[in-house]
């Protein structure tokens, strides 16, 4: 196994990189505390390339005042070992220093769905991920990038960028992981008290159940499909959840779904907290017609 290298700085990073001649490299950006998840992502990478680079940074643009930047778990070192462990090429460690834009004036951008759902109750967090995603992607010039579909309006996002700003990466998304109880693995989770942890299992059966009820639903025309927002809701309030959003949003466009004319497919998007944690999840609806 090839040895694996440490850039801290954007110049190291450019010594270390190979030339796009010769390598095929793919990018897994991360903010650390790397689980089973971020293993997948990697595996993906090196499916999808011939050198996989990872970066490590917890980025402040993305987190906002009251936020938990300052507990988000920092755990470089047992990182560095998973990371050599799954045979990843290069490791990023930039500094806030030089990879955080200097003044804050130009960041990108992330129009009207960056304000939807997540980017509703955390403002200007997508901006945040798509300036630092955008800064990652200019320093490696990878030939293509992996990101979770946990994160699924993340990962609308930045392909939305990469389309519009004809940006020549590409962009895939790549399946949840998830715990045997169905909790979809997340940096976040160690925050959940064991209690919480117990509880915490409810809330994708929950969600499983809406994907179930968007297809009855659809056998009955009277049915309006859109009240497993609604329904759904209700159960994760009785299980002891404070719903953020549960949403309905269009797969092309991300936009909500409002009627009258609703689609076959669609996501069903959510977000609770349980206690000081705040976990997301996300199903892709059919009515399997
Ligand atoms: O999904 C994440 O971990 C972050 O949002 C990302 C993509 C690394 C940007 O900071």
């Amino acid at each position: 196994m090839a040895l694996m290298r440490i850039a801290h700085s954007f110049s190291e990073l450019r010594t270390l990189l190979p030339s796009s001649r010769t390598h095929r490299s793919w990018l897994v950006p991360t903010m650390g505390a790397l689980h089973e998840g971020h293993g997948s992502l990697i595996d993906r990478a090196r499916s999808e390339g011939d050198f996989v680079a990872v970066s490590i940074f917890v980025n402040p643009l993305q987190f906002g005042p009251g936020e938990d930047l300052d507990r988000y778990p920092r755990t470089l070192e047992s990182d560095l070992a998973f990371l050599e462990r799954r045979g990843t090429d290069l490791v990023f460690l930039p500094t806030a220093g030089e990879i955080v834009p200097r003044d804050g004036r130009i960041t990108v951008s992330s129009g009207p769905v960056g304000k939807l759902f997540c980017g509703r109750s955390r403002p200007g967090h997508f901006d945040g991920v798509l300036t630092i995603v955008l800064k990652l992607f200019h320093l490696f010039t990878p030939e293509g990038a992996v990101f979770g579909e946990k994160d699924r309006q993340q990962l609308f996002l930045i392909q939305s960028m990469v389309r519009d700003l004809d940006l020549p990466i590409r962009v895939v998304g790549h399946p949840t992981v998830r715990e045997s109880d169905g909790l979809a693995l997340s940096s976040r989770n160690r925050y959940l008290t064991s209690e919480e942890r117990s509880r915490a299992a409810l809330f994708p059966a929950i969600l499983d159940h809406a994907a179930r009820l968007w297809k009855d639903l659809a056998r009955d025309p009277f049915q309006n499909r859109l009240e497993v927002c609604d329904t759904i809701s209700r159960r994760l309030s009785e299980e002891g959840f404070v719903v953020d959003y549960v949403a309905i949003a269009d797969r092309e466009t991300f936009l909500p779904i409002s009627g009258p004319a609703i689609p076959d497919e669609a996501f069903l998007l959510a977000a609770v907290h349980l206690g000081k944690t705040r976990l997301i999840d996300n199903r892709e609806l059919s009515t399997g017609v």
